[in-house]
């Protein structure tokens, strides 16, 4: 009952309807339905729907007029700062004093906003002084021509499909760190704003959100010696990570790897060949370095080759994870509301035992 488990791995924690990693077959569902299926027939703001209210219909709305005052172009901690600003600007109440309607639309309200938040932070980032019209962003059909036109005021099909492919694939992924962590904020009765914005910050470390951003990298620096045998096993002699590979749930292939790479190929991806060869031999690497441990390609190395497709900088994809999980995020506080009670696991003391303050290094101070 009581055995400690380093980071909870295996650990139950809730009962949840919203998603299923199918560890062992490499699927992955949303309310039940294969992503295989969503992806080319529904667009992101649709899967946002099925995943908050289990319905396309109404889906993600546009976002209301809001004109975020300090942005500084990091797009990571523009988001964290400015949704958590949306808690005092629109007055949100606390989870505990609305009804699950009203948290809903909260949540749909913020959704929409945070992923306008990331549109302009990008903007100012590209050196842009001035936002692009309300009426230029209104010609766009989808949610990532919008993103798309917000940002750079045009929006070419082939990086808008790129960006809603990436978007639906990575909208949910049932209990990861910032799951968790808007769980667990969501958990105390805080505002939704409040819940977003921390699991933004969980988002943002390489471990979770930030992988796809450590992944280019790599493919220049294998396409410039052309030698990706000598890359991976340099890097595993030094014990470093190979980012883009194992992942704590999926024993089998990511299924989302695999849609991903599908949808590089066809997008006609400059770096899809380097992109392959270095799967093969990290794979093969990575087999013999850890038998025992099944460590596959996961959903980060070919997001970051997709995003690379709509010439997503780097820098930027954590925030572009962010915007894609706005949706798991806002079911999840949502389910937490509805169903959870405070989350407050337990921590075994393995500190020093009771002894007297004159023992601690530092001065002491008389009283
Ligand atoms: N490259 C090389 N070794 C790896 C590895 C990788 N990508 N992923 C795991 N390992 C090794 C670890 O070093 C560890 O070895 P050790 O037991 O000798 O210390 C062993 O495999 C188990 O790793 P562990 O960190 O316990 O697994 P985890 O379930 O906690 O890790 C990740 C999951 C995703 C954090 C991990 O695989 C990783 O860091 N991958 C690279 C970063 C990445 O792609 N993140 C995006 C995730 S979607």
């Amino acid at each position: 009952m009581n055995e400690f488990k380093p980071g909870l791995e295996g650990v139950v924690a809730f009962e949840t309807q919203i998603a299923e990693p199918d560890r062992e077959g490499g699927a992955l569902r949303y309310r039940g339905v294969d992503i295989e299926e969503l992806v080319g027939t529904f667009h992101y703001e649709q899967v946002w729907g099925l995943l908050v209210d289990e319905s396309f219909d109404p889906g993600l709305p546009e976002p209301e007029a809001y004109d975020p005052k300090h942005l500084s172009g990091d797009a990571p901690a523009d988001l964290q700062a400015e949704t958590a600003h949306l808690s005092g600007e629109w007055s949100l109440r606390k989870l505990v004093d609305v009804t699950p309607e009203e948290a809903r639309d909260d949540l749909a309200r913020l959704s929409a906003q945070m992923m306008s938040i990331v549109a302009q932070s990008a903007r100012v980032a590209d050196g842009h002084g001035d936002p692009v019209s309300d009426d230029v962003v209104a010609e766009g059909e989808t949610a990532a021509d919008k993103f798309l036109l917000r940002w750079r005021g045009e929006a070419d099909p082939d990086d808008a499909k790129a960006i809603d492919t990436y978007w639906i694939c990575t909208a949910e992924h049932g209990l990861n760190a910032s799951t968790f962590t808007a769980r667990v904020v969501a958990s105390t009765g805080a505002d939704c704003g409040a819940a977003m914005s921390a699991a933004v910050g969980a988002l943002s470390g390489p471990l979770h959100g930030g992988a796809p951003a450590r992944v280019l990298p790599m493919l220049d620096e294998v396409a410039r010696t052309g030698d990706p045998e000598s890359y991976v096993q340099d890097k595993l002699a030094r014990h470093e990570r190979i980012m883009g590979f194992g992942h704590r749930v999926y024993r089998a292939e990511d299924p989302r790897a695999r849609l991903l790479r599908r949808t590089a190929k066809e997008l006609g991806s400059s770096r899809f060949e380097v992109a392959e060869e270095l799967e093969r031999v990290a794979l093969a690497a990575l087999r013999e370095y850890k038998p025992d441990r099944p460590l596959e390609t996961n959903v980060e190395f070919w997001s970051a080759v997709v995003l690379d497709v709509a010439e997503i900088p780097h820098e930027l994809t954590p925030a572009m994870f962010a915007c894609a999980r706005v949706a798991g995020w806002s079911a999840h506080i949502l389910e937490e509301k509805r169903t959870g009670r405070l989350i407050r696991p337990s921590a075994r003391y393995v500190g020093p035992g009771a002894r007297p303050a004159s023992s601690v290094g530092g001065t002491l101070v008389p009283s």
